[in-house]
C-alpha cells in the first residue's frame, strides 16, 4: 500500500466554521502529550476553567470544556436537564434551533417550538405567549447567534422573560462565544454551551459549557439517570472537578484529549492578553469593513441590520448567479473558504464568516478582492476597486 502523510493545503476558512486557527495554538497542540491525570496537567485545566470563566463572564464553578465538539455541548445540557416529561419551550429561527428540538424528543421530554422566520431573531413576544400558555413548562431554549442564518438574538431578555415563568434556560453560545457581547452571570443564564473551532480561533473538538448553580441542583436532584453514560455531569464532574491542580483527588472518567486542551487553553490566553470586550470590538470593527465592501460590490446583507451577527455575514446572491460555482471558484483559485446557505436559504446566501483568527483586515481584503473577480468573471458586473476603498476607508482608523 502506497501511503504518504496528508499535508492540507493552505486555506483562509472565512466560512461557518471551523476558523483559521491562531499559530499560537497550533504550536501549542505540537506540544508532548503527558497523562491526563499528570498534576501539571490538573493545574492547567484549573486555569482553563478559569480562562473559560473570563469569557464567559461567570463565576459558576461548573464551568468546564466537553471533550468533543459544540453538538456534545448540546448534549450535555438537554440530557442532563431534561427529564421524561419535561416540556421544553424551544426557541427556532434556523437550524440550530430545529437540532435543540430533536435534543428534547429524544430526551423524551415535549418540545414546544416557537418558530420564527430565518434571518430574523426569535421574537420575546412569541416567547412570552408560550410561557403563558404553558404554565408547566421548565426549561427554554434559544441560540444567541444562529449560524445559519446570521441573526442574534435578544438572549439577555429572553433568559429574563423564561425566569419570570420559573423556567430555567439552556443558550447556545457556539459562535457567540469571544465574538458577541455575552454575560452569563448577569443576564443569569442557567446552561449555557459553546465551540472552540469559531471565535476562539481554535482547532474544532472542544465544547466550552457553563451550569450555575440552580441548574446543577437539577441535575443532582434528578429522578431518572441521565441516559447518557459520557456526558453525565454527577460522572464527569469527578475528573473536572477535582479541588486543585495536584492532590489526586481527581478520578478517572475518560482520557482528556490532552493536546486539544493545550490548544484551548493557549486560545484563551490570547483571549484574555487581548480583552474579552476588546475581542467583541475587533469583530464588530471588521464586520462594518466587510459589509461596506459587500455594499459597494452591489451585494446586501440579508439580516436586518439591528440582528445581524458581526462574526457571520450571510450575503443575498444576486439573481443569475451560481452561488456552488462561485463559491467553487474561491475555493480552486484564491483558496478561500466561504459558506453555502442551508435549510431554506439554501442556495440563496453565502455565509461569510469573519470569526476569531479569520477577523482580520487582510481576510477582508483577500474576501472582497477574490469575490468581486470572480463574480466579474462569471458576467456579473462588481465593482472590485470601489469595494477595496470602502473596506480600506473603515480598516484605516
Ligand atoms: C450555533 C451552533 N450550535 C451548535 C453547533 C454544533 O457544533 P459542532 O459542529 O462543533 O458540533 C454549531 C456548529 O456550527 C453552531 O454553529
Amino acid at each position: 500500500m502506497q501511503v504518504s502523510s496528508f499535508q492540507p493545503p493552505p486555506r483562509t476558512l472565512m466560512g461557518p466554521g471551523p476558523a483559521d486557527v491562531h499559530p499560537r495554538v497550533t504550536a501549542a497542540l505540537a506540544r508532548p502529550t503527558i497523562g491526563h491525570l499528570d498534576p501539571a496537567f490538573g493545574a492547567m485545566m484549573e486555569e482553563l476553567k478559569g480562562l473559560l470563566r473570563y469569557a464567559l463572564r461567570t463565576d459558576n464553578p461548573l464551568t468546564m470544556p466537553v471533550s468533543a465538539p459544540g453538538s456534545a455541548g448540546m448534549e450535555t445540557c438537554f440530557v442532563n436537564l431534561v427529564e421524561p416529561g419535561d416540556k421544553v419551550i424551544v426557541c427556532s429561527n434556523g437550524v440550530f434551533g430545529g437540532r435543540m428540538r430533536e435534543n428534547v424528543v429524544r430526551c423524551g421530554g415535549e418540545a414546544v417550538v416557537i418558530e420564527d422566520d430565518w434571518g430574523r431573531a426569535v421574537d420575546p413576544q412569541k416567547l412570552e405567549d408560550a410561557l403563558k400558555a404553558h404554565p408547566d413548562a421548565k426549561l427554554v431554549a434559544c441560540v444567541h447567534a444562529e449560524t445559519s442564518t446570521g441573526a442574534c438574538s435578544d438572549v439577555k431578555t429572553l433568559v429574563e422573560l423564561a425566569h419570570r415563568h420559573d423556567c430555567l434556560t439552556i443558550v447556545d453560545a457556539v459562535t457567540a462565544l469571544g465574538g458577541s457581547p455575552l454575560e452569563v452571570d448577569a443576564w443569569g443564564i442557567d446552561a449555557i454551551y459553546a465551540g472552540s473551532q469559531k471565535c476562539l480561533s481554535c482547532t474544532p473538538g472542544l465544547a466550552p459549557v457553563s451550569f450555575s448553580e440552580r441548574a446543577l441542583a437539577k441535575v443532582t436532584s434528578r429522578s431518572t439517570p441521565v441516559q447518557s453514560w459520557f456526558l453525565d455531569l454527577n460522572l464527569v464532574l469527578g475528573y473536572w472537578q477535582g479541588n486543585d491542580g495536584g492532590s489526586g483527588k481527581r478520578s478517572y472518567h475518560h482520557t482528556a484529549p490532552v493536546n486539544a486542551l493545550y490548544g484551548l487553553h493557549e486560545a484563551l490566553v490570547m483571549l484574555a492578553e487581548e480583552g474579552i470586550e476588546q475581542s467583541w470590538e475587533r469583530h464588530h470593527r471588521n464586520h462594518l469593513a466587510l459589509r461596506a465592501g459587500l455594499e459597494a460590490l452591489g451585494l446586501e446583507l440579508v439580516v436586518p441590520e439591528a440582528e445581524r451577527l458581526p462574526q457571520l455575514n450571510a450575503v443575498a446572491v444576486p439573481g443569475g448567479v451560481d452561488e456552488a460555482a462561485v463559491r467553487a471558484r474561491l475555493l480552486a483559485t484564491y483558496d478561500l473558504e466561504i459558506g453555502a446557505g442551508l435549510g431554506a436559504l439554501a442556495g440563496k446566501v453565502w455565509r461569510i464568516g469573519l470569526m476569531g483568527y479569520s477577523s482580520r483586515p487582510e481576510n477582508i481584503l483577500l474576501c472582497l478582492g477574490a469575490l468581486g473577480s470572480v463574480l466579474n468573471d462569471m458576467g456579473h458586473q462588481a465593482d472590485t476597486g470601489a469595494a477595496l476603498s470602502a473596506a480600506q476607508s473603515l480598516l484605516a482608523r
